[in-house]
Parts: structure tokens; sequence; C-alpha cells
């Protein structure tokens, strides 16, 4: 029966020691103690208690449940049974020595016996079908259903820790599986875009959840049904929706509908914006709609998730507003008027009464009705007037009219459009007949004489026709015609209260072209006359315009003449002529002013240009003078022309260094460096490129270096650091990229000194001149590379320095240009 390997585990309390009785199973004295026993083991030795006298027995009390048992006499606490972890996780019992007469000589001391938990529960799935729906297009990942399982182990051993799975996928028609569950959650989701209830609406899923986190061949495993349908993605753009406006319903009044719950949000309200959408999807106006204000409305419904992500593409939802008749015509103005003379015959054309309505064009609604209601006066009859019923056109429809009896009339007219009606005014006039012509106060007007210079806009003349016809009506207004002026050279303006007209220059005078015009001048009324009246030469009158000459100023052919030059042209070249003629046909001489350089003459004859002097581009790029023509005449009246010479460049310019000075520290440490950079006032073609080389013997290559980089820089340093505390002379040879390429021949000022802490020169001044007797050379150092920026004396208060070692003069004399130079 003692064959099972026992493991027996002392609480820390117990810290006497147990010796191992037989078959290993752990003894020792009676004490408080606590075990830890593994749930399902039947028939298992915990402990043997050493039973020493006066005691010759034991007794077990407490949560014993019937399994738990001491030998009263040998000891051993042992379980008749198994215990069970999910039942009852601790047993507390007491246990007590007995003397021979069964009375307790030590004790009760405690036994606490703590259950562990084994693996014998498989997880359970709360249901063994699950049921979920997933809308097509989901996003994957997004998380549709739940399945879940318990197992009843102990939570916090492997033994409950479970591991969700998709053990068969019901059918499969795609090569990768359409769902995934997450393994820890059992949460399930799409995997992919591809579900789409036209190809496979139904699956069925099996998803199996293992304990023991599924690492263990040993794992309880359960499975459940899982069944998926897919529906239809509802997010469609619905029809375009049509309103009808002016809607009583009431509102918000649902119009359309998108998707499903858990959809749809819209966005981004313009100022009236009068629509909105629930949860659901559905879209609703949420006030009446006015078709006159806004016909058709476009807006995109959005779909987002709780957390304002979107969950699709946005749908554009467009609205028509229908129209509704609920605009009452407008009369175009609040009174029109018309004018029909006396004489007009029945059916005659009177005008047009003008009203328009809102609502929708080229339909009933706005279709309107013209009907006349009233007339006033209704003499000598009524219904002197028809108007059109559908266009508004007025007619006459008796001959009765007599300013006498009746020298205007009021009518109103009724227009409907079938559910509105509106009352317009029109004022009818009758007017006198066209029978008198336009007769002029005189018929000529003689001969004018005016200069040639005479402004535009200049009244000429004053001219009067009359005509008795009744005022302000189109048959006594007049309006002058000018005939013989084809280029429209004058023009007469007609104040039209007085008919008076006011004869105008229109356009610039010319004698040279136009010396003379002979004009008739016709009065007329915009209305025709009357049948036998007819325009005679009392409407006529004439009137001659004389142009004086006025002695013009030469004019030039052009006022900028512009020429291309090349800046080395020979001295006399020929460079363009510049011409004038003078309008009166006299000579012209010409000359030159702000000629500033003296680069040019002209010829005073002929105005050719030629050059006096050689040019230089780089002096002035464009050279400008003012070319004066002058008319050989009493009045010598002179004009003015603009010559701009653009100088062409050509490279007669060697590159020089943008600076000649630069210093290095002594004593030389090698490898320094030294940028120096040089310049070409030519142009280049792209860019200049310099290439430097050194002149001078053998010394100087020997000693320095220089190396070009980039297009117009050179690296410059010390070939060795054995090089002496002196100034140096160094020539250098740059030469450009021009065709042909031009060579400078400079030299570079190289000063090896003793530089102070913060490596600037230190450079004493001449002791024989006035000067401070110490100053500071000062340049810019960077790093090893030295970049020579501007020299400058410093007198910052730094310590003065005296140099006790003889220099050179030499280096005198370039302290001093130094000093000239600040
Ligand atoms: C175990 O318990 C049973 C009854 O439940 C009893 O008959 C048997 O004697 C017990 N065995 C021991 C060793 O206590
Ligand atoms: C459970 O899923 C996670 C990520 O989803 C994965 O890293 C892990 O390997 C999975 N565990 C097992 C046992 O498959
Ligand atoms: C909307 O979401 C709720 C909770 O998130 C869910 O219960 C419901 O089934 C969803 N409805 C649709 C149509 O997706
Ligand atoms: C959305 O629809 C559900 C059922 O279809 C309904 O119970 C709910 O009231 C609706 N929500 C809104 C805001 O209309
Ligand atoms: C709606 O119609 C009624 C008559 O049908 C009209 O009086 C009202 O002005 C209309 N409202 C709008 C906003 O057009
Ligand atoms: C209109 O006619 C009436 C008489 O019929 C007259 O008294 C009135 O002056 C006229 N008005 C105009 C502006 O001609
Ligand atoms: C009208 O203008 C043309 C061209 O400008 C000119 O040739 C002609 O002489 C002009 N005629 C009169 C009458 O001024
Ligand atoms: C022109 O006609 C008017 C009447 O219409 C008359 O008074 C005038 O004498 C006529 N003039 C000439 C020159 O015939
Ligand atoms: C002027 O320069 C151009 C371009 O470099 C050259 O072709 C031409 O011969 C030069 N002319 C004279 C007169 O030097």
């Amino acid at each position: 029966q003692l064959t099972k390997a026992l493991i027996i585990f002392l609480s820390p309390s117990s810290t006497q020691a147990a010796c191992h009785g037989k078959d290993g199973l752990r003894s020792g004295p009676l004490q408080d103690m606590t075990f830890f026993v593994p749930e399902a083991t039947p028939g298992y030795y915990i402990y043997q208690v050493n039973i020493t006298p006066p005691a010759n027995s034991l007794r077990l009390t407490g949560e014993k449940d019937g399994i738990i048992e001491i030998g009263a006499k040998n000891g051993i606490l042992y379980l008749n049974g198994s215990l069970d972890w999910e039942t009852k996780k601790v047993h507390r019992l007491q246990v007590e020595a007995l003397n021979e007469k069964g009375e307790r000589v030590k004790g009760p001391f405690s036994i606490t016996i703590n259950v562990e938990d084994i693996n014998d529960n498989p997880p359970v799935f709360s249901q063994s079908k699950y049921y979920g729906e997933v809308r097509q297009n989901s996003r994957p990942g997004k998380v549709f259903m739940h399945v879940t399982a318990t197992d009843r182990d102990d939570p916090t051993t492997p033994n409950a820790q479970l591991l969700y799975s998709i053990l068969h996928h019901f059918p499969s028609p795609y090569e990768e599986i359409l769902f995934q569950i997450d393994n820890k959650t059992g949460a399930i989701s799409p995997r992919n875009k591809y579900l789409d209830p036209e190809k496979q609406a139904d699956f069925l899923l099996v998803v199996t959840v293992k304990d023991l986190a599924g690492m263990s061949g040993n794992a309880f495993t359960s499975n459940a049904d899982v069944a998926i349908t897919v529906l239809e993605n509802l997010w469609k753009a619905p029809l375009p929706v049509f309103i009808m406006e002016n809607s009583t319903e009431q509102h918000p009044l649902s119009i359309t509908k998108v998707g499903s719950r858990n959809h749809s949000e819209n966005r981004e309200k313009p100022a009236r914006f009068p629509f909105i959408i629930d949860q659901n999807g559905t879209i609703y106006a949420t006030e009446p709609l006015d078709r006159e204000e806004k016909d058709s409305y476009v807006f995109d419904a959005f779909a987002k998730d709780n957390y304002g992500e979107a969950l699709a593409r946005p749908l554009k939802i467009s609205v028509t507003v229908g129209d509704m008749n609920d605009n009452p015509p407008v009369c175009k103005r609040a009174l029109t008027i018309f004018e029909v003379q006396e004489n007009e015959i029945v059916g005659n054309y009177i005008g047009t009464l003008h009203a328009s309505d809102m609502d929708q064009k080229d339909t009933l609604n706005s279709r309107l009705q013209f009907r006349i209601v009233d007339q006033t006066p209704k003499i000598p009859i009524d219904n002197l007037f028809i108007v059109q019923k559908e266009t508004g056109q007025f007619q006459l429809s008796s001959s009765s009219l007599n300013r006498r009896v009746a020298s205007n009339y009021s009518v109103k007219v009724e227009v409907s459009d079938g559910v509105f009606a509106t009352l317009c005014d029109v004022w009818i006039n009758v007017i006198d007949i066209n029978d008198q012509i336009p007769i002029f106060e005189k018929s000529d007007y003689g001969s004018l004489v005016i200069p040639e210079d005479t402004q535009v806009g200049k009244i000429l003349l004053a001219i009067q026709a009359n005509d008795a016809d009744e005022p302000f009506t189109g048959s006594s207004r007049i309006i002058y015609q000018i005939e013989g002026d084809q280029n429209e050279t004058f023009r007469i303006e007609t104040d039209f209260r007085t008919n008076r007209g006011y004869f105008k220059i229109n356009k610039i005078l010319d004698y040279e072209t136009s010396p003379v015009y002979s004009l008739t001048i016709l009065a007329k009324n915009p209305e025709p006359l009357v049948s036998g009246i007819q325009y005679n030469s009392s409407s006529i009158a004439y009137v001659q315009i004389h142009i004086t000459d006025v002695n013009e100023a030469p004019v030039f052919f052009k006022d900028t003449y512009i020429v291309d030059v090349f800046e080395n042209v020979t001295v006399g070249t020929f460079v363009t002529s510049v011409k004038a003629y003078d309008p009166e046909g006299a000579q012209i001489r010409y000359m030159l002013i702000s000629n500033s350089r003296n680069w040019l003459r002209v010829d005073s004859y002929t105005g050719d240009i030629y050059t006096t002097a050689p040019f230089d581009r780089e002096i002035e790029k464009a050279y400008i003078v003012q070319v004066v023509a002058t008319e050989q005449s009493k009045e010598s009246r002179s004009s003015t022309a603009q010559l701009i010479l653009h100088l062409k460049d050509v490279n007669d310019n060697p590159p020089s260094l943008v600076k000649n000075s630069i210093f290095f520290c002594y004593p030389l440490s090698g490898g320094e460096k030294i940028e120096i950079e040089a310049t070409d006032p030519d142009e280049h073609r792209l860019y200049p490129k310099f290439i430097f080389s050194l002149g001078g013997g053998e010394t100087i290559q020997n000693d320095w270096i220089v190396h070009g980089f980039g297009v117009r820089r050179a690296h410059f340093s010390p070939k060795h650091p054995n090089l002496q505390k002196m100034q140096y002379s160094i020539p250098l040879k740059i030469s450009d990229n021009g065709n042909p390429p031009l060579q400078g021949n400079v030299n570079l000022q190289v000063n090896i000194c003793e530089c102070t802490e913060d490596k600037t020169c230190f450079v004493p001044l001449d002791p024989d001149t006035s000067r401070p007797t110490v100053a500071m050379a000062v340049g810019i150092l960077v790093g090893v590379l030295l970049v020579i920026g501007k020299w400058i004396l410093d007198l910052r208060g730094l310590q003065p320095r005296i140099d006790k070692e003889e220099e050179p003069r030499e280096r005198q004399g370039y302290i001093q240009k130094l000093r000239s130079s600040r």
C-alpha cells in the first residue's frame, strides 16, 4: 500500500528537524504543522507523528471530511480517499496526544492541509454553438464576436490558462483562412477583406480551447462550433433623393438611409445645412427646404466607429429640391409706362408688361397669365387696351384716343401663376403725333478755324433745332447726325431738355492729312414721322471746319533704340542710326546729350552713331544716351529719343584674389591650410572656373602648395613646418575659363606670426610712429582651417606684449600698411 512516492512540503514554521521514517515517510514530534497535498491522490501518506510517553495514542478532529485520518497508534497522517481542490482548498484540523486513559496530555496542535491543484478539469465553452454576424468589407482585425471558455482549475496555474484556436473552417473556398481568433481572448475577427456574401454567406468555424496554455500534449481540449453569417454591406450610396420644397410634414423628416447601425455620421456642416444623420444611418431633413433658395444639395456621409476612425469610404448623397408653386408673380417695375400716339391704329402694339415668378422656370408653377382688371379713366370708353393673356403684350383695341379727352390712362393688370395673383400698374401716356419736323435755327453755321493741336473734347460750336411736337416725347426729341466725317473726328452731344447740340472734337486733328471738313448736320426724331410728313431742308444745317497748321516737333521712328555691342569694338565703329522726321518737312540736325563717358558721337546730318572711345563692360553694362533731333526752322522745335547700348562681355580682365593677405601661427605644426578665393569681373559662361598655380622659383615650389577646389577657391598651405617667422610674398598664377583664357599674376602676402591664445596674429606696431605702441592684428581662425576675415587693429585692453626680438623692416612696413588700410 505504501508504494507511492510521497512528497511532503513542510511549512517554514516547522523548523524542527523532521527525520525520515520507514519508506521515506517524514516523521517528527507533535507540533503545529502545515502541509501541501496534491488533489486527486487517494491513499496518500502525509506524515508520521512520533508518539512519546506518557502519550500512547493520537486523536484528529476538524475538517477531516471523511478523508483525512491519523493512525491513532502509529501516528501516520494519511488520506483515506482523495482531496479535491475545486471542492475545498484548505483543510484545518487539530491533533492531540492522549494517554492510556484517553486523557489529553499534549496539544491540541493545528494541522493545516493546503490542497494543490492538478490539471483535472477540461476547459468548457460557455455555449456549445455560437452565432456571429460580420459585415462585408469589415476591417481586418475588427472583432465582431467572442467565444468564451472557463476552466475550474486554479487560475494562478497553467492548469486554467486557456488558448483558443480555429480547428476547422467550413467551407474554405479561399486559399487563406478568412477568420482569426485571438488565442487569449477568444475574439473573432476577419483576417482579410475577402468576405463577400455573394460568394459565401455562411461559415462554420470549429474553435478549440486548450488548457495548460496549449503548451502540453496532456492539455485538456474542448471544441465549439461558431456559425458566422456575412451580411451585405449596406454602406452604399442611395439613389439621389428628391424632396418637395416647403414641406408641411413633421421635421426632422427621414429622407434616405445609408448603412446600418454603428455606422454613419456626417461632418462639416456648412453654415446652413438642413440635414442630419442618426446612428442608424437614416438621413433627415431638419426643416422644410426652399427650392428658390437652393435647389439641390450634395454632401458626404461618413461612417466612423466610436473612436472616430473611418469605417468606410464617404458616400455622396444628392438631394434635389422639387418645386412647389409657392412664389407669387412679381411685376418687373412698380410702374410700367407706355406711350401711344393719338392716331395709332387699332391692333397696334403699344408695349409689353414684364413680370416674373421665382418658381421653377418652364413649369406651370411659373406660367404667368395677364388680365386687365381696371382702366382709369374709362373715357371715352372702357377697355381701350387689350393685353395678350400669355405674353403681357399691350395692343390698342379702339381708335378713340384723344389727348384732349384723356392724356393718360392708369391700367391695373392682374398677373396670375394659377395660385397667386399680383396686380401690376401700367401707365399709358397718349402722346401727340409726330407731325412736326425739327427746324434748325439757322442752316449755315459758317466756317470755323481751329488749330490742329486743339484738344479732344473741346466744344467748337453749339447748334439748335426745335420741334413743335409734344415736349419730352420721342416726337420732339432731336438726334443730330453728322455727314461727311467718315473717321468720326467730331461728335455732337445733345441736351435732351433743350435739344441743344454741342459740337465737339472726338479725335486728334491733323492738318497734314485733313485740313478742311465740310460737314452736313441732320436733325431727326427718334419716333417715326406720321405718313405724309417728311424731313426737308429745314432739318439740315452746314458747317465748315478749317484746321490750321501748327509747327510740330520732329518725330523719331522709335522712342527707344536698343543696340548690343561687344565691349572690345575698335574706336570709330558704326553702332546704329537713329532717324527722325519733321511733320512740316524741315531739315533735322542730331546731337547727343547725357553722353557721360563720351563713348559715342552722332553724325548731326544723318543720325549715324559711332564709338569714340574704348568701352568697358565692367564699368558700365548698359550705356544710355539721349539723342536730340532739332528741326532747322525759326522755331527750332526738338524731340528726344533714348539709345541704350548693351555691352557684351569679352574676357578682358585677369582673375585676382578676393583677399591677398593671410597668416599662419608660428611655429607651424604641419597640416595647416587656408582657403583663398579668386574673383574676376568678366562674365563667364555659366560660371567662372579658376585654375590656381604657384609662380616663382624652386624655393617657392618647395615651401608652399596651392590646391584648387570648387570653382573659385583653393587651399593654400605650407609644404613643411620649418618656415621662419616672417612675411612672405608668394607669386600665384590664376587662370580663368574665358575664351581665350586670361591669366592673372598676383602676390599673396603670407605672414607667419606669433599668435595669441585665441589664435589671432600678434603684430607689434612700428615704434617710430606716434601711434599706440602695441596693437593687434586680428584674423579669424577656425580650427586648423584658417579663414581670413577682416584685418582690424584691436585695442581691446589685451595685455601689451613687447616682442624683444628685432623685427625685420619688411614686417614693420606691413604693419603700417595694415593701419593705413583700416
Ligand atoms: C477507509 O474508509 C472506509 C469507509 O469509508 C473504511 O471502511 C476503511 O476501513 C477505511 N480504511 C482505513 C485504512 O481507514
Ligand atoms: C498567441 O497569439 C500571439 C499573438 O497574437 C502570438 O504571438 C503567440 O505566439 C500565440 N501563442 C500561441 C501559443 O500560438
Ligand atoms: C452595433 O454595435 C453593438 C454594440 O457594439 C452590437 O451589439 C450590435 O450588434 C451592432 N449592430 C450592428 C448592426 O452591427
Ligand atoms: C435604430 O434602430 C433600432 C432598431 O432598428 C432602434 O431601436 C433605434 O431606436 C434606432 N435608433 C435611432 C436613433 O433611430
Ligand atoms: C410655403 O408655401 C406657402 C403657401 O403654400 C407660402 O405662403 C410660404 O411663403 C411658403 N414658404 C416658403 C419658405 O416658400
Ligand atoms: C393725366 O391725366 C389727367 C386728366 O386725365 C391730368 O389731370 C393729369 O395732369 C395727367 N397727368 C400727366 C402726368 O400727364
Ligand atoms: C481717315 O483716316 C485714314 C486713316 O487713318 C486717313 O487715311 C484718311 O485720310 C482719313 N480721312 C479723313 C477724311 O480724315
Ligand atoms: C419744311 O417743312 C415745314 C413743315 O413741315 C415747313 O414749315 C418748312 O417751310 C419746310 N421747309 C422748306 C425749306 O421747305
Ligand atoms: C572682341 O572679342 C571677340 C570675342 O572675344 C573676338 O571674337 C573679337 O575678335 C574681338 N575683337 C577685337 C576688335 O578685338
